[in-house]
């Protein structure tokens, strides 16, 4: 057990995200450090650890220490184990290696779609191609503060259609059949349970209907907050280098990706701890 470290805290940007250095993540930390990377996490949103060189085990060891590893219902990819997804374009044989393929993905939190939705992901860059691929989060709470007053009002209490699939880049059908899409209705104004914040819970992937409004109307709606979700001063854009670890809070940001050659490996793995019900 390694004493507690001074570790040091620096922010990224002005819309989120902090740098913590200090630490070696292969290392087994005291409780104490961990606590402070949870307050900078409640603080930050989005915290950023650099040069680590993790094997599977030490980040599921270390990704253990924030609360229940969360496992995949929906396994993809030739690598089997649950609690690691591999966010890859490697092919093996014809075969995806991973999740999420290539190209650009849209804003979106990771399992908002589920009863529980995920808490907290930690991505750790392996093989990185030589531009784009960049991941881009934006804060929420600064979305649900912008929001102008009267559809503020409308909104509240209001539940949104939160929808799955495999889409990447494409809106989702509001008409779908859902029997087989994993999906949930959730708030669309959550309240974090650690920081007792507000925040628009919301993204242009997964959220696709508005509930107590005809199609019209929540298509428009849904536009709006879109593009309000997407400012760019709520957004803080990661430029990665292997070695880096970069977890966030899933329940008060959201996450894209930009583009990047095909042609290119891009390789990087995931794991998650499980979260709560959202709540109003
Ligand atoms: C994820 C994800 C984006 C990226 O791992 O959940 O959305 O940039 N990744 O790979
Ligand atoms: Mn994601």
């Amino acid at each position: 057990m390694v004493d507690t470290l001074a570790i040091s805290v620096t922010p990224l940007s002005s819309a989120l995200g902090a740098e913590i250095s200090g630490l070696d993540l292969r290392e087994d930390l005291d409780q104490s450090t961990i606590g402070q990377i949870t307050d900078a996490l409640h603080e930050h949103i989005v915290v950023v650890f650099r040069d680590q060189d993790l094997s599977e085990e030490q980040q599921l060891r270390f990704t253990s220490r924030f609360g229940e590893v969360g496992t995949r219902k929906r396994s993809t990819g030739l690598h089997s184990d649950g609690r690691f997804m591999l966010v890859t374009n490697i092919t093996v044989d014809g075969e995806p290696l991973g999740s999420y393929g290539d190209g650009e993905m849209w804003f979106h939190s990771d399992g908002a779609y589920d009863e529980v939705p995920y808490r907290f992901s930690f991505l750790y860059g392996m093989e990185l191609p030589s531009s784009g691929g960049n991941t881009r989060f934006a804060n929420l709470y600064r979305a649900y503060d912008a929001l102008p007053q009267a559809l503020k009002e409308k909104l509240a209490g209001r539940k949104v259609l939160q929808m799955g699939g495999s889409r990447r880049r494409e809106k989702g059908d509001p008409n779908a059949d859902l029997s087989k899409i994993p999906h949930a209705w959730h708030p669309l104004f959550t309240t974090h349970p650690a920081t007792g914040k507000k925040s628009l819970y919301f993204s242009r992937m997964h959220s696709v209907r508005i509930e107590g409004f005809d199609l019209e109307e929540s298509e428009a709606i849904i536009e709006e907050l879109a593009d309000l979700s997407e400012r760019p001063e709520f957004i803080y854009e990661h430029v990665w280098r292997p070695g880096d670890l970069v977890v966030w809070d899933n329940r008060c940001t959201n996450h894209a990706r930009t583009p990047f050659p095909d042609e290119e490996n891009r390789l990087m793995r995931r794991c998650t701890v499980m979260g709560e019900k959202p709540t109003e």
